[in-house]
């Protein structure tokens, strides 16, 4: 099995992308809040990169049955019924519901992520799950990091390199990996050991906890919280 992990969409093009099983990652926040989302029984997630998109779709499938969600500089969209905080979707809020979703960095990745013959949405929330998933599909691998505007991001970096890590692990042949995954591997084995205080002392964790938002930090550090693989398929991201 070949893996690669790419730290920010800037280094991958979508052609790269159409022979693999492409896994995003946006550990702060967005891909932790779309597996919340999911594990407390939204239908399904509707990733869009801007809010303009995210109102005309709403409005085309009918605002009874949908919430607009997002965020910019981390806070709130005016005239959104959510932000990006994972805590705000609870099964009371997002059940049944479709969530037309815009954020700054996951969205615009998830987008990029469209040519792929598959793709998956990774966070500590999830990871066992994910890697199970990798090894059942085979590979290619591209681990796609949405970083933060466009630059490197040290917890999608480690979470994508945790993922290498576990899928090395359940694999009897040694994986290919390219130097990014050999990179993200060794930080992950140096930085997996206490999540929270590495998200903490994150830019993003930094830019969180001054947005008034740090307990977001807790939950996006839960190792394993669900047993769920979301897909995006179709522009649509459904378990
Ligand atoms: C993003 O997609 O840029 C992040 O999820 C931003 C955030 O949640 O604050």
């Amino acid at each position: 099995m070949n893996i690669d992990v790419a730290f920010t969409p800037d280094e991958v093009t979508s052609s790269d992308l159409v022979h693999s099983v492409v896994v995003v990652v946006d550990v702060l926040r967005a891909t932790s809040t779309i597996v919340e989302a999911l594990a407390n029984g939204a239908k399904m997630v509707v990733p869009v990169p801007s809010t303009d998109e995210a109102v005309r779709i709403a409005q085309n499938i009918g605002r009874g049955d949908v919430l607009l969600c997002g965020e910019r500089r981390s806070l709130p969209i005016e005239g959104f019924d959510l932000g990006n905080s994972p805590r705000e979707f609870t099964a009371e809020r997002v059940a049944g519901k479709t969530l037309v979703m815009t954020t700054t960095n996951g969205t615009p990745a998830l987008a990029l992520s469209a040519s792929a013959r598959r793709t998956l949405i990774a966070s500590f929330l999830n990871l066992d799950a994910v890697a199970d998933a990798l090894v059942a599909d085979g590979g290619p691998v591209i681990i796609l990091g949405a970083g933060r505007e466009r630059r490197f991001a040290l917890e999608d970096a480690v979470c994508a390199g945790a993922l290498v890590n576990r899928v090395t692990s359940r694999v009897a042949e040694e994986p290919k990996l390219n130097d990014t995954a050999v990179a993200a591997a060794m930080l992950a084995q140096a930085e997996e050991a206490d999540l929270p205080d590495l998200l903490r002392n994150t830019a993003a964790g930094r830019q969180l906890i001054d947005a008034g938002l740090g307990d977001d930090i807790a939950l996006c550090a839960m190792l394993n919280r669900h047993a769920i693989v979301p897909e995006l398929r179709d522009r649509q991201i459904t378990l």
